[in-house]
C-alpha cells in the first residue's frame, strides 16, 4: 500500500526543503516529493498545519539490555524512541555483561532485529568498562560497533586512553568520551557551587569534566584520532572543544536537552529525578550553553537516555541513580523552547539531530528525498501536551519533566516506510 502525507511543512536543509509539500511512501521509500501529488487510492495523512522532518538519531541511550532488563529492554527503548520521533538510537555498552566482547554485540544485533527503530551499538573501551584494560576493539569492529565508549565511567589511565585512540584509529571508530576525573568528583552527587552549600550536598566541580577533556583533546591530537565528548555540559569543557575546533582538531560535542534548560537549583527539592551524571549545572553554564546553541555552535543533541526503576530513584539523594529518561521529551522540551520562539530553526535542528550523529557514526542519513528510505516524523507545532510519565513507553519513569506543559508533539514515526507510532488525537499508540 502506497501512503500519501498531504499538505505538509516539510524541512531538510541538505535536500533544500523549506516548503509545503506532498510526500508518497511505497514500501521502504519515499518515491515523490511534490507540490501536489493525486490520491490514486492511497492511504491519506492529512498533514495540514503539521511539520514533516527526517525521524532523528540519538547517537546517546541507554538500552540496558543485557543485565538490567527490569529498567529498560531493547523493546521498550526502541518504542520509546518511536514515540519520541527517532528512527535510530546508538545503545551505550554498560549493561551486564558490559558490551566489550562481540557476543555481547551480537545479542544486541539479534534483538534489534524485532525493534521498532535501528540500534546502533557500541562496544566499549575497557574490559568491563573498568579502565584497566583494552576491550577487544578489532573483534568488536568487525560485529559493526559504531563507537566505543565506557560511557558512565572515565577512563582514568591517561596511557590506556592513549591506547585506545590508537586502536580506535586503526578501526576508523570515534571515541565517545565520558569526560570526569574521579578523583575530583569523589563522593560528590551535584555540581559544586552554591546551590551544593546550601542544599548540604556533597558538590561535583566543574574542573571534573574539563580536565579530562583538556587531557583528551591532547590525546585525540596525537592520535589524529576523532573524537566525541559525551553529554558537554560547562562552560569550560565548551571553550577547550571550540579552542581545539579552531585549531582543527577532529572533535565534536553533544549537549542534552536536560543540561540545555535546567540549573543545579532545580534540586532544591532533592527530587532523585533531577540527579544525573555530568550534574545540572550552574545558571551561567545553563546560559553558556543555550547561547551556543543558538548560535549554531552545538555539534549535536543526545538525550543520554538513562531509565532507572522507581526503587533505583528511591530513597536519599546520595543514594539515588544517576539518570534522566529522555527519549520521550527531548523534540517536545526543544520545540517548547528553542523552536517555537525561532532561537533555532527546524534546520538547525535536522543538523545537530540527525546529520551530525549520522555523521559521527558514519551511518546513512538521506534525509528526505525521492528513493532515500522513509524515515520520517510528522510533527503538531500546535498541540499542547503535558508530560506524563506514566505514559511514556519507556520502562524509566525518571523524568524531571513532569507535569509539564509543553506546545508541539511528535505524532508518527516512520521508520523505512512502515507507521511505528500514531499519536493523532492523542493515541499514544505503538504500531508493529
Ligand atoms: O546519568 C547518567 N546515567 N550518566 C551516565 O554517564 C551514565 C548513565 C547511566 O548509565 O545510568
Ligand atoms: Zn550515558
Amino acid at each position: 500500500m502506497k501512503t500519501l502525507i498531504k499538505n505538509a511543512l516539510v524541512f531538510d536543509p541538505r535536500n533544500n526543503l523549506n516548503n509545503k509539500n506532498d510526500i508518497l511512501i511505497e514500501g521502504k521509500s519515499i518515491v515523490e516529493i511534490n507540490e501536489n501529488i493525486k490520491d490514486q487510492g492511497y492511504q491519506v495523512i492529512d498533514a495540514a498545519d503539521k511539520v514533516v522532518i527526517p525521524a532523528l538519531i540519538d547517537m546517546h541511550v541507554h538500552l540496558r539490555e543485557p543485565g538490567y532488563e527490569e529498567k529498560e529492554t531493547v523493546k521498550t527503548g526502541c518504542e520509546a524512541a518511536a514515540a519520541g520521533g527517532f528512527s535510530a538510537v546508538a545503545a551505550m555498552p554498560n549493561t551486564n555483561p558490559v558490551a566489550d566482547n562481540p557476543a555481547v554485540v551480537e545479542h544486541l544485533h539479534l534483538k534489534s532485529k524485532e525493534a521498532l527503530v535501528k540500534v546502533y551499538p557500541i562496544g566499549s573501551i575497557t574490559k568491563g568498562s573498568e579502565g584497566k584494560k583494552l576491550s577487544e576493539i578489532g573483534t568488536l569492529a568487525n560485529t559493526g560497533v559504531k563507537a566505543l565508549s565506557d560511557d558512565g565511567q572515565p577512563v582514568m589511565d591517561s596511557e590506556i586512553m592513549r591506547r585506545a585512540m590508537e586502536y580506535a584509529s586503526a578501526f576508523n571508530l570515534p571515541i565517545i568520551d565520558h569526560c570526569e576525573d574521579k578523583n575530583l568528583s569523589k563522593d560528590g552527587v551535584m555540581h559544586e557551587g552554591y546551590y551544593s552549600t546550601i542544599f548540604g550536598l556533597h558538590g561535583i566541580p566543574a574542573a571534573s569534566e574539563e580536565v579530562m577533556v583538556a587531557r583528551d583533546i591532547v590525546l585525540a591530537e596525537m592520535t589524529g584520532i576523532h573524537l566525541h565528548i559525551a553529554h558537554l555540559s560547562t562552560e569550560g569543557s565548551l571553550k577547550l572543544v571550540k579552542d581545539a575546533q579552531n585549531r582543527g582538531v577532529n572533535v565534536t560535542f553533544e549537549v542534552t536537552p536536560h543540561h540545555l534548560l535546567l540549573t543545579d537549583k532545580e534540586i532544591e527539592d532533592y527530587n532523585p529525578d533531577t540527579k544525573v551524571h555530568p550534574p545540572l549545572r550552574s545558571n551561567r553554564d545553563v546560559e553558556v550553553l543555550q547561547m551556543a546553541l543558538e548560535n549554531g555552535e552545538i555539534d549535536v543533541i543526545a538525550t543520554d537516555h538513562a531509565p532507572h526503576t522507581y526503587e533505583d530513584k528511591l530513597g536519599e539523594f546520595d543514594y539515588a541513580a544517576n539518570g534522566i529518561s529522555g527519549l520521550e521529551t527531548a523534540l517536545g522540551l526543544l520545540h517548547n523552547y528553542f523552536i517555537k520562539d525561532e532561537k533555532i530553526s527546524w534546520n538547525d535542528l535536522i543538523e545537530m539531530y540527525y546529520y551530525k550523529p549520522a555523521e559521527i557514526l558514519q551511518v546513512e542519513a538521506e534525509g528526505i528525498k525521492q528513493g532515500a528510505a522513509a524515515d520520517l516524523i510528522v510533527f503538531n507545532p500546535a498541540r499542547e501536551w503535558k508530560v506524563e510519565k506514566n505514559k511514556f513507553k519507556s520502562k524509566g519513569k525518571n523524568t524531571p519533566f513532569a507535569g509539564t506543559i509543553l506546545k508541539g508533539k511528535n505524532e508518527i514515526t516512520f521508520v523505512e516506510g512502515k507507521m511505528v507510532y500514531d499519536d493523532r488525537g492523542g493515541k499514544n499508540e505503538i504500531l508493529y
